[in-house]
């Protein structure tokens, strides 16, 4: 059977973010347009997902609501003319399937996935960070790719990986691959090496799929730091007791945004919003006006 469940995990509490995340979702920040889960949710409709379990916890019911049909809206729109905006509805109508389950302790990632074994049960699924944007308005088709990779080679584990900067492994789970390829055998996991230690410049990149094989292994995980269970531990443990597991390089131009810091956030909104269509223009003029006017250590002033 084809995999067609995506977990997607919104129960952080986001505390980079904080005070943005006191009382709303991270997973609920507006990035040009859309809130971030939106755009999480229509790369993994067009990829071919069809059943979507929201791991929640306490204080994410926006994302809940944002995904219901809201018919007293759409009625509202109607009566006072303003049809044009039921387009911005649309995605409420995609053809999806949504399940919510409650991770009730944030006991890290790993934790979040495990709420999910009694909903998935024992077939193949897709992870999909609720946090995590690939590609310029989420225009990716790279789980479509990790899921024909999964299909066809018989692995347990699929991580999608992006390209960063040799400097900035520290910050991330970072590949050993056997073989210098877009499509990799992954010999190991390095969770934040540094940088003369790193095995490569691949960063895991916010998509995986696992075989159900990940349940067993994420109840065997002991937790580590602040208690909790890392994702990153239960894969490796599965890599070294000989599961094959492959990872698959973005293609060139695509890449991660991620909205659990304020710098990638910050960077990732302006992306966007230069990227849109009718104001990205304006906007791209204002912001080289600006520059020009004010120079470019602003942010000094303020300090
Ligand atoms: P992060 O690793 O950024 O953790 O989550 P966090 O707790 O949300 O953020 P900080 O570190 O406090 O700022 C990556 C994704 O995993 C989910 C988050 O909601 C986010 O979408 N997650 C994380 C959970 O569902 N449960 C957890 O216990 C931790």
């Amino acid at each position: 059977m084809p995999i067609d469940m995506a977990v997607v995990p919104v129960a952080g509490r986001g505390t980079r973010l904080l005070p943005m995340t006191k009382s709303q979702p991270k997973e609920m920040l507006p990035v040009g347009r859309k809130p971030v889960v939106q755009y999480v949710v229509e790369e993994l409709s067009r990829c071919g997902l069809g059943r979507l379990l929201f791991v929640t916890g306490p204080g994410k019911t926006a994302i809940e609501n944002h995904f219901d049909i809201d018919l007293e809206l759409i009625t509202n729109l109607r009566e006072t003319g303003r049809e044009e905006l039921l387009e911005e509805l649309a995605f409420e109508r995609q053809d999806l399937e949504y399940f919510y389950t409650r991770q009730r302790r944030q006991l890290g990632l790993g934790h979040a996935v495990l709420c999910a074994k009694p909903v998935v049960g024992r077939e193949p699924f897709v992870v999909a960070l609720g946090d995590s944007i690939i590609g310029i308005n989420a225009e990716s088709k790279v789980v479509r790719v990790m899921v024909e990779q999964f299909e066809s080679s018989g692995a347990d584990v699929v991580i999608a990986f992006e390209q960063v900067p040799r400097d900035e492994v520290v910050h991330y789970g970072i590949a050993k691959p056997r073989q210098k390829a877009d499509i990799f055998d992954l010999d190991d996991l390095i969770e934040k090496p540094d940088v003369a230690e790193a095995p490569s410049t691949l960063a895991v990149a916010a998509r995986y799929v696992f075989s159900p094989l990940i349940f067993d292994y994420l109840e065997k995980t002991e937790p580590g730091k602040g208690g909790e269970i890392q994702l990153t531990d239960a894969i490796r443990a599965m890599i070294h007791e000989g599961h094959k597991a492959l990872g698959v390089c973005l293609p060139a131009g695509e890449r991660r945004f991620d909205i659990g810091n304020f710098e990638s956030y910050f960077q990732s909104f302006t992306e966007f919003a230069l990227a849109d269509p009718d104001y990205g223009p304006a906007l791209q003029e204002f912001l080289v006006d600006w520059l020009a006017k004010h120079g470019t250590n602003r942010a000094e002033k303020y300090r």
